[in-house]
């Protein structure tokens, strides 16, 4: 069988121009690359393995010319192209919150729950960027230890809201220094030089839908029903969103325990040496593919509590390498829509 026909729906975006970045650093096996943005791009182009690729509008049948989607638009976009693109035989790797808690849609970590990848329909979503590293830490540790309650507390980079959200806070810090007033367009208030204890929109118990989601993905891709509270909190940093995290689990869990099981994850690094100032953060990395964790110790509040600290690229392995991986599985897998058979 031929190597897959890829799309980027979503190519001009944040994810996408990472996502296009990611295919080509892992040299991934496909026959054709289609870009898609919104009719304000088409005419513009982006470069691909030294060749220029134009921006296309988003088909029916562009979808039906390709066998994999990767979809970070926005999301009534991810609600029309997850319903055509499975329909026109085009497996969609979906960015969005809009199909994640759907029970016929596989939330996928690769290094977690890539069987689940096995009964997809056409259909497969990628966790929200402050959940993957999250639950692959969880994963880690809870092997022998079962994870009994979580609490985290997030600090989340700006990227994760998109390229005119970026460029606003870069605007707004010139603003700020400068001595000129800010408008906050993105956000409800100024980024700049300021934290926002707010992203999503507000649900039951007060929680915000970010919070939520942190809550109800990690539960899906563990498949364990975690006690967990969250707070998500915006901060004035470009990319990778660091948490920190207190898990309790079944039994005491020893750091020196707890720091092996993690190095020995795929995917993660451990970065833990305090006393020479050595710990994860954003702008290191920023531009890596790893899960960095650090600052673990024992919650001294609980005799099962260990506190740890989680950096991670968002837009790379909180979205694009995790979306890139994914495809990769299926190839791996041969899990095709039957359809390409006769593609
Ligand atoms: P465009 O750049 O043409 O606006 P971000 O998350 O960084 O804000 O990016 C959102 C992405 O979604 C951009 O690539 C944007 O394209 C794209 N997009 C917006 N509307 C559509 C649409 N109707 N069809 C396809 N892509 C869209």
């Amino acid at each position: 069988m031929s190597d897959p026909r890829i799309a980027i729906v979503g190519a001009t975006g944040a994810v996408g121009r990472v996502a296009l970045q990611i295919l080509e650093e892992r040299n991934f096996p496909l026959s054709a690359l289609r870009l898609t943005a919104s009719q304000r791009s088409i005419g513009k182009t982006l470069t691909f393995r030294g060749e220029q690729l134009p921006i296309e509008e988003t088909t029916p049948r562009l979808l039906a010319e390709s066998d994999i989607a990767f979809v970070s638009a926005n999301d009534d976009i991810s609600r029309e192209i997850g319903e055509i693109g499975p329909q026109q035989g085009c497996i969609i790797i979906d960015d969005s919150g809009v199909w994640r808690m759907d029970s016929a849609v596989p939330l996928v970590v690769p290094e977690i729950n890539a069987s689940d990848i096995d009964w997809h329909a056409g259909l497969l979503a990628i966790p929200n960027c402050s959940t993957t590293p999250l639950a692959m830490a969880l994963c880690a540790l809870g092997a022998d230890n079962a994870v009994k309650r979580v609490i985290a507390s997030t600090y989340q980079s700006v990227s994760g809201t998109g390229t005119a959200a970026l460029a606003e806070l870069y605007q707004q810090a010139g603003q700020v220094l400068t001595g000129q007033p800010t408008v906050p367009t993105s956000y409800p208030h100024q980024i700049a030089f300021n934290v926002l204890p707010h992203i999503g929109s507000l649900k039951e118990d007060d929680y915000f839908s970010e919070e939520v989601k942190m809550r109800q993905e990690t539960q899906k891709i563990l498949h364990a029903q975690i006690a967990m509270s969250t707070t998500c909190v915006r901060v004035p940093v470009p990319i990778s969103h660091s948490e920190a995290v207190h898990v309790e689990f079944e039994r005491p869990m020893d750091p020196s325990d707890a720091r092996r099981l993690l190095a020995a994850f795929p995917g993660m690094v451990v970065t833990d040496d305090p006393a020479n100032a050595e710990y994860p953060m954003p702008i290191d990395a920023a531009g890596r593919d790893e899960t960095f964790v650090g600052r673990i110790r024992k919650d001294t509040s609980n005799a099962n509590g260990l506190v740890m600290w989680i950096v991670s690229d968002n837009l790379r392995k909180g979205a694009a390498t995790n979306a890139v991986q994914i495809a990769e599985e299926i190839v791996k897998r041969g899990a095709w829509l039957h359809e390409r058979v006769s593609k």
